[in-house]
């Protein structure tokens, strides 16, 4: 199995603010739907709360250390082994937030990373940082919407 993450992150890591994104491109959410569609993908309770419903074409697999919180259209998990136990794809996505990222990152292979020339003093969830000794980085594809620019770049692990 391999564990990948996808991310929107600004210049300084921040991916968020009062259980919000800090931007709106469109374009992006389209780039987000067609790499995770058809696969696995797991997210913090908090994510899943951020969303408006359970994301269509997908296994949704949250994780709570409630075992009985009720995510529509989900199933819910309460530790990191369980939700990779679900998991029933090849690849499986890291989809969120910031203390998933964070507790995955040791075991993710792959950083599908939109990283958006964006930045907040005001963001209250960060991004792990992603040191080029550890990650291979390729430019996918690069844009610009609602006066953002962004790029689409796969990190890939060497080490
Ligand atoms: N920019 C992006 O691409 C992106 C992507 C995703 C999310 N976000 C943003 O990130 C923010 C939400 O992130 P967050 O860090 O606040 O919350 P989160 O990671 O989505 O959810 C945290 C919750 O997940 C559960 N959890 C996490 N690890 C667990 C474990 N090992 N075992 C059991 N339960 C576990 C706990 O739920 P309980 O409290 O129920 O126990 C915890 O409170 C929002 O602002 C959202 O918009 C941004």
């Amino acid at each position: 199995m391999t564990v990948s993450m996808i991310v929107a992150k600004g210049i300084n890591n921040e991916i968020g603010k009062d259980n919000d994104l800090m931007w709106h491109l469109p374009s992006d959410l389209k780039f987000f739907k067609a790499v995770t569609m058809g696969k696995s993908i797991i997210m913090g309770r908090k994510t899943f709360q951020s969303l408006p419903k359970a994301l269509p074409g997908r296994k949704n697999i949250v994780l709570s250390s409630d075992k009985d919180f009720i995510a529509p259209g989900a199933v819910t998990v309460t530790s990191i082994e369980d939700a990779l136990k679900e998991s029933e794809t090849e690849e499986v996505f890291i989809i969120g937030g910031a203390g998933v990222y964070k507790e995955f990152f040791p075991l993710a292979e792959k950083l599908y990373i939109t990283e958006v020339e964006f930045s907040s003093d005001e963001a209250d969830v960060y991004f792990p940082e992603i040191s080029l000794d550890t990650w291979n980085a390729e430019i996918l594809d690069e844009g610009e919407e609602n006066g953002l620019k962004y790029k689409h770049i796969l990190y890939i692990r060497n080490k």
